[in-house]
């Protein structure tokens, strides 16, 4: 099997007129992690719902472990092994932290997501494999399991991300995919999701994150692909990304608010 465990080529998506992601081509190494990096705008988000699936490309084609997935639908998605967890934690309101785990376990025993959401309740039954997915993806996340019973709603927002991660991992997924997972959390919670992403990476999960803060990215990251309006600008080590000069350039053109600088503290 090749190295590549994903690979997207000449990926288009047009939004009427807009070209939100045109002609993108890139590989997913296997067991590494991946971040996908560029101004708001670029298409991150977009390229990240056509590789789960959640919208048809317009062109191109993508594929995992070497099939083509272009045409299969989400679940058919997860079923080959990809997952994505949500900007925003999606908690189930009035569910506990493992329920909420549950949920996602079980969405990989073939529930429609509705169902989900509207009856709940289905899921606590007499799905024992799905409770020991769910334990295995909280321990995995570390979050301590004195909270697993507590409202997940009333946890705090970096445990929150813990049990969105949780939910993703309980499908058991070959590659996992984060949009801007360190959002709203503060530098402790992100120093830990690092650590918590190279930990996942090194028992063998791949990961494709979708990440603005950069000395996050500069000290996980194996290899960057950069987007910009929409089309490939570069693809490398962090250290070749650093360097190069449309990277640079892209940046240095963008909003500082939006785009912090490519400089990092991590990797000095
Ligand atoms: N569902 C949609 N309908 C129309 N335009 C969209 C839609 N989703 C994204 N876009 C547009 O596509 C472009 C890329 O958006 P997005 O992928 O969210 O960028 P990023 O995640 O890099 O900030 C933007 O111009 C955005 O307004
Ligand atoms: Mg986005």
């Amino acid at each position: 099997m090749s190295q590549s465990i994903l690979r997207l080529d000449g990926v288009s998506k047009t939004f009427g007129g807009l070209k939100a992601v045109n002609n993108v081509s890139f590989e997913v190494e296997r067991g590494a992690i991946t971040a996908l990096i560029g101004p708001n705008g670029a298409g991150k988000t977009t390229l990240i719902n056509l590789i789960t699936g959640v919208l048809p490309q317009t062109s191109g084609s993508i594929q995992m472990n070497g099939r083509d997935i272009s045409r299969l639908g989400p679940a058919q998605r997860v079923r080959c092994g990809i997952s994505r967890s949500y900007q925003t934690p999606q908690m189930i309101r009035g569910l506990s932290a493992i329920d909420n785990v549950v949920v996602g376990a079980d969405l990989y025993s073939d529930f429609a997501m509705l169902d989900l959401f509207t009856r709940p309740w289905r899921v606590r039954r007499d799905n024992r494999a799905a409770q020991v997915a769910a334990h295995a993806a909280l321990t995995q996340t570390g979050l301590p399991s004195s909270l697993w019973n507590n409202p997940a709603d009333a946890l705090s927002y970096g445990d929150q991300r813990r049990v969105e991660v949780a939910r993703s991992l309980a499908q058991k997924p070959a590659l996992l995919l984060l949009d801007e997972p360190a959002a709203g959390l503060n530098p402790t919670e992100t120093e830990d999701l690092g650590r918590d992403l190279k930990r996942f990476a090194h028992d063998g999960l791949t990961v494709l994150l979708v990440e603005h803060d950069m000395s996050l990215i500069m000290s996980i990251a194996d290899r960057i692909v950069v987007v910009n309006f929409g089309e490939m600008l570069a693809e490398g080590t962090p250290q070749e990304i650093q360097r190069n000069e449309a990277v640079i350039a892209a940046y240095l053109g963008a909003d500082p608010l939006d785009t912090p600088a490519l400089s990092s503290e991590a990797t000095a």
